[in-house]
């Protein structure tokens, strides 16, 4: 199995990590389009127009299956790249709505989406959710996340003012989904805020157990080969993937 993995930038090496974790793939080729990347603050029409265009990219790798780690390409443009892809094409949004689904018993749990404002504004989680007759939802587009984790700030004081000007008025949820790939990066930061009950939903680990659920003739490989592509500044991507996935 050959997989291609799509991000607008560096964030979705946070799936690729859990990918690897899994072992699933022979080959992962990851296309991060980092010289357009932030897609969160972006229209539908843009979003819509970079995802296919990423679809195109890699129709030169004969993939078995694409997957969207993009949170805001999942939640606008996945019908579209569907539509011009020759292999499937699954995105991290159904998955955390999944995901979800099968870690909270109680309808009545009360679940934090949090993303970018492409995300939120587009209500994927949120309808999708409702579709699983889950009540409370609450979301919180929470932006300023995405530079201070490219920035590399997982803590501290500028984090904590962070998360206290987006969750000082909020009610301590059940569950929150972190619907953005850079933020598995400082959930450890988001638990300690909100407490150990909280259960907190992770793109990549809700996109293995889809994987593992839909595709019943994945295997396990012992070495998953890796190619990484960006449309900026290929060795930043490079040496970002060293630090995150060891590699
Ligand atoms: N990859 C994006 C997401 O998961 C975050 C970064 C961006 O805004 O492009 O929504």
């Amino acid at each position: 199995m050959k997989v291609g993995v799509f991000d607008s930038g560096i964030g979705g090496l946070t799936v690729v990590k859990s990918l690897l974790e899994h072992k699933l793939f022979e080959k992962i080729i990851y296309f991060g389009d980092t010289a357009r990347v932030p897609y969160g603050i972006k229209d539908k029409t843009t979003i819509i127009r970079y995802a296919i265009e990423a679809v195109e990219f890699f129709k030169d790798f004969d993939i078995d299956l694409i997957i969207v780690a993009c949170n805001s390409v999942s939640a606008h443009a996945l019908d579209e790249m569907r539509e011009h892809s020759t292999c499937p094409v699954i995105g991290v949004v159904e998955a955390g709505i999944l995901a979800t689904a099968n870690a909270l018993e109680d309808k009545n749990s009360n679940i934090l989406v949090l993303g970018t404002k492409a995300t939120i504004n587009s209500k994927a989680y949120e309808l999708g959710l409702k579709d699983k007759e889950f009540k409370n939802i609450e979301s919180k587009a929470t932006g300023l996340f995405v530079p201070l984790v490219e920035e590399e700030i997982y803590e501290g004081e500028v984090l904590d003012a962070t998360l206290k000007h987006y969750f000082q008025n909020l009610q301590k949820p059940d569950a929150i989904i972190l619907g953005c790939t850079h933020f598995p990066l400082i959930s450890k930061t988001i638990k300690n805020y909100f407490g150990d009950e909280t259960i907190l939903i992770h793109s990549g680990d809700a996109i293995v157990e889809y994987l593992e659920n839909k595709f019943e003739f994945i295997t396990k490989y012992k070495n998953t080969k890796l190619e990484f592509f960006s449309s900026e500044n290929p060795q930043a991507l490079k040496n970002i993937a060293k630090k995150w996935l060891d590699k």
